[in-house]
C-alpha cells in the first residue's frame, strides 16, 4: 500500500496533533473528574488506541456518523493507523458502549474466582 511517502500537510498535522494532544487529557479530566470508560469487549484496545492522548476519562457519547468521522479526525491530530482489525473493535466498542442512539448493555458479571 503506497501509504508510507507523507506529504507535508500530513506531517504538519501530525505535528500540531501531537502538541495539542499534550493538553488534551487535562480537558477531559476537568470535564470528567475520575470516570471512567464503561468496561466491555474492546475497551482495553480503545485505550491502547486513544488512551495516548485521552487517558481513560473518554466517556461522552456520541451518535455513530460522529464516531465514524472523528477517526479521520483523530488520525489528522497524529493518532497513529492501527489495522483495519482493531479499528473495527475500537468502533464497536464506542457505538456499543458509548453511543447516543442507543443503551449500552448491561455490565457482565464478574468471573467467579
Ligand atoms: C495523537 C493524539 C490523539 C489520539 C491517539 C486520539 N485523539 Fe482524540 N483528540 C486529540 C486532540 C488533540 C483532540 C482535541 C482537539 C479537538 O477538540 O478537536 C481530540 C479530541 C477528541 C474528541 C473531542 C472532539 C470533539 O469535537 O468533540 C473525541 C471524542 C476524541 N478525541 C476521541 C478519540 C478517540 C475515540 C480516539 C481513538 C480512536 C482518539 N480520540 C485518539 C488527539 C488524539
Amino acid at each position: 500500500m503506497p501509504h508510507l511517502t507523507r506529504r507535508p500537510a500530513v506531517r504538519l498535522a501530525l505535528l500540531l496533533g501531537v502538541s495539542a494532544g499534550l493538553f488534551a487529557p487535562l480537558a477531559f479530566a476537568q470535564n470528567d473528574p475520575g470516570s471512567l470508560m464503561p468496561e466491555g469487549p474492546g475497551r482495553a484496545e480503545t485505550i491502547a488506541v486513544c488512551g495516548g492522548c485521552h487517558g481513560s476519562a473518554m466517556t461522552s457519547r456520541r451518535s455513530d456518523r460522529v464516531w465514524d468521522s472523528l477517526w479521520s479526525t483523530m488520525l489528522a491530530h497524529g493518532m497513529e493507523r492501527p489495522s483495519a482489525e482493531i479499528k473495527e473493535i475500537v468502533m464497536t466498542y464506542l457505538k456499543t458502549y458509548l453511543s447516543t442512539e442507543r443503551e449500552p448493555p448491561a455490565p457482565q458479571a464478574p468471573a467467579p474466582m
